[in-house]
């Protein structure tokens, strides 16, 4: 299924090598976006920049880390160069860091907020003068329902999260008169290398992708295209009256109080 709602648009999408990124990559390039593939993961980045070509789309690969100044500024500087403007950028590259206070060492507490909130903040700022200039358009943040809503031992991530989300409602305050909306999506459980890593970890990991699975109201895990459709809605002129906000993409996972 391809279609028109972004054509004539560039987009960044960081962390598109694998996982949600690559979704929201695969749904904008469908909709007719000239997409720019950031990530640290070259072989992955160049595969999916090749897979999105294969199918006849306008796709390019940076390779970038968005907690590292230079390289953001380097990766606005080839959207530039190659598509010549930008309208959309997506925040979605992330770690996960699942620990306590106590059992976080200082170095993992600033690699995950260096990527999960420091990247966001990067990249937004070498990003907005551009979409600026190419006459407005969209930020949007790949949060978490970790932003809201807590388990334990998650404490780097969870604070990386909520700073995603504070961070969005302020730049959308700060950049509603330069014409850029900004809005965050906050994923449930969706089913992408990370969280095969976390199912990995479990004693019996079909176990627990089972016991998860069971779980959700809509009795499945999300797809990385579920939060690509999303960010899709976010990025269109369908949500021009749409900004500061948090879209939750999680089959229900926050509606819940505990089951009784
Ligand atoms: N999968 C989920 O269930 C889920 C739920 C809520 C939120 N999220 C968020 O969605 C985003 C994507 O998660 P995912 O599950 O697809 O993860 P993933 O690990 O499967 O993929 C992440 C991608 O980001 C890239 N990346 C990592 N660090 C980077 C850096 N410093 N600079 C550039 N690229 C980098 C990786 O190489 C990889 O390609 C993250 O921000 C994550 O926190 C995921």
């Amino acid at each position: 299924m391809s279609g028109v709602r972004l054509v004539g648009k560039v987009a960044i999408v960081t962390g598109a090598a694998m996982g949600i990124g690559q979704g929201i990559a695969a749904v904008f390039a469908r909709e007719g976006a000239r997409t720019v593939i950031a990530d640290v993961d070259a072989d992955a980045g160049r595969a999916t920049e090749d897979a999105l070509r294969r199918r006849g789309h306008e796709a390019t690969f940076v390779r970038a880390d968005v907690a590292d100044e230079a390289q953001v500024r380097a990766l606005v500087a080839a959207a530039e160069r190659t598509y010549g403007a930008l309208h959309v950028l997506v925040n979605n590259a992330g770690i996960g860091v699942y620990t306590s206070v106590p059992d976080t060492s200082r170095e993992q507490w600033e690699r995950c907020l260096a990527v999960n909130l420091t990247g966001v903040f990067l990249c937004s700022k070498y990003a907005i003068p551009l979409i600026k200039a190419s006459g407005g358009g969209s930020i949007i943040n790949v949060a978490s329902v970790h932003a809201y809503q807590n388990v334990g031992a998650t404490a780097p991530y969870a604070a990386s999260k909520a700073g995603v989300v504070a961070l969005t409602r302020v730049m959308a305050i700060d950049h509603a008169r330069d014409g850029i909306r900004v809005n965050a999506i906050c994923p449930g459980w969706i089913d992408t290398p990370l969280i095969r890593s976390v199912f990995a970890a479990a004693p019996d990991p079909e176990e627990m992708r089972r016991q998860v699975t069971r779980r959700q109201l809509l009795g499945r895990l999300g797809t990385p295209e579920d939060i690509g459709h999303a960010a899709l809605y976010l990025a269109s002129e369908e949500a021009s009256f749409v900004t500061g906000t948090s879209l939750f993409v999680d089959a229900g996972l926050t509606a819940q109080l505990e089951t009784w």
